[in-house]
């Protein structure tokens, strides 16, 4: 079947964002707010977002920076709270209360600033009694910490270590892997049952760990979970390309200034807000499942999390353009990913 040079989708959401705070907050949700009609907005600031009054406050501050007009006027940011070892199980009434709709589970040390994370997940068991009571979802950055266990193998490891005493345990909790990179993950959450789905990233669907090495250390390829080999990526382009309902859009979009990604500890996080869905577009046409990009961006999603499906359209069109290299940043530089090269399509709202 020949490839259209359009297509129109459901105005999609993006489940998975870093939008910070301050003037890279009004930086970068502009690109967002073009292409998503909502978005599941991390907690993991400096300090990090723990509780529902902190979480209405950031509310505000994204409100506020949204465009004053046109189509990313309406964007609505889904608010969560990062999960500690203390967080009260009466907090969870409270972010109810809020419209908060999840927790993020990092655990402590696994990524950009988790310190404050989980550092047994056994700690917060009544917790996670609340949320599933309460019906909010449960966020999971699914990487043991262990330095024991190799760089590669620790989302593989979380899934026997962590997800399946956590499911045993709370059946009915609805659990999002976030940001899956491997065939365990992916067959993992295919297999789980109806309260488990996970979020795919672009980058994750395009490249394997050999990008961050070619010709040169390529340290905006570098993001976390770092990328996986070429069998993993396969594996995460079978799983979209399924139509399976458990796995929807999250771009985990993260941007961080230039200088502390081209840095001797050089930050994680790719940041491709500016051309997500060009680059998932790029990603199930290779994959020859340009049909299912709807659902993934679009419907599964919501269904999910138990929220409505949007009303609306967007536009992709099959164009060749050149995605800037760089974008202003507060102070500082943004460096999307795939920054000066040509893309195949273009959102043309
Ligand atoms: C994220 C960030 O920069 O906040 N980085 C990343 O590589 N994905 C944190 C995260 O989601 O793990
Ligand atoms: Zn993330």
């Amino acid at each position: 079947m020949a490839s259209p040079d359009s297509l129109t989708l459901t105005r999609p959401d993006d489940w998975h964002l870093h939008l910070r705070d301050g003037a890279a907050l009004a930086a970068v949700l502009p690109h967002t707010a073009a292409q998503f009609a909502r978005a599941i907005v991390m907690p993991n600031l400096k300090p990090p977002v723990t509780t529902a009054a902190q979480a209405l406050t950031y509310r505000e501050r994204i409100l506020a920076a949204r465009p004053k007009e046109g189509p990313g006027s309406g964007f609505a940011p889904l608010m969560t709270l990062y999960l500690t070892d203390n967080t009260p199980p009466d907090e969870i009434r409270r972010a109810k209360d809020a419209g908060v709709v999840a927790l993020k589970l990092y655990p402590a040390g696994a990524t950009t600033n988790s310190d404050a994370g989980v550092t047994d997940l056994r700690k917060c068991y009544r917790t996670l009694e609340a949320m599933q009571r309460e019906g909010l979802l449960f966020l999971v950055h699914g990487e043991v910490t262990d330095p024991d266990i190799d760089l590669f193998d620790r989302e593989a490891v979380f899934v026997e270590r962590q997800m399946i005493p956590l499911r045993r345990d709370f059946p009915e909790l609805k659990v999002v892997f976030e940001h899956i990179t491997t065939r365990e993950g992916a067959q993992y959450v295919a297999e789980a049952g109806r309260f488990t789905a996970a979020t795919v990233t672009p980058q994750h669907l395009l490249y394997n760990r050999n990008a961050i090495f070619t010709g040169g250390l390529r340290p905006h390829y570098y993001c976390l979970p770092v990328l996986k080999s070429e069998e993993h990526r396969l594996a995460l382009v079978a799983a979209v390309a399924s139509g399976s309902d458990r796995f929807f859009l999250g771009t985990d979009s993260a941007p961080h200034a230039a200088q502390f990604k081209e840095h001797a500890a050089g930050h994680a996080g790719c940041y491709t807000a500016l051309s997500a869905l060009e680059l998932y577009a790029e990603a199930f046409e290779a994959a020859g499942a340009l049909d299912k990009l709807e659902a993934f961006a679009s419907f599964h999603g919501p269904d999910f999390y138990g929220l409505p499906r949007n009303t609306g359209t967007v536009t992709l069109r099959r164009e060749n353009w050149t995605l800037p290299e760089t974008v202003p940043f507060g102070d500082a530089t943004l460096k999307p990913l795939r920054g000066g090269e040509t893309l195949r399509w273009r959102l043309v709202n």
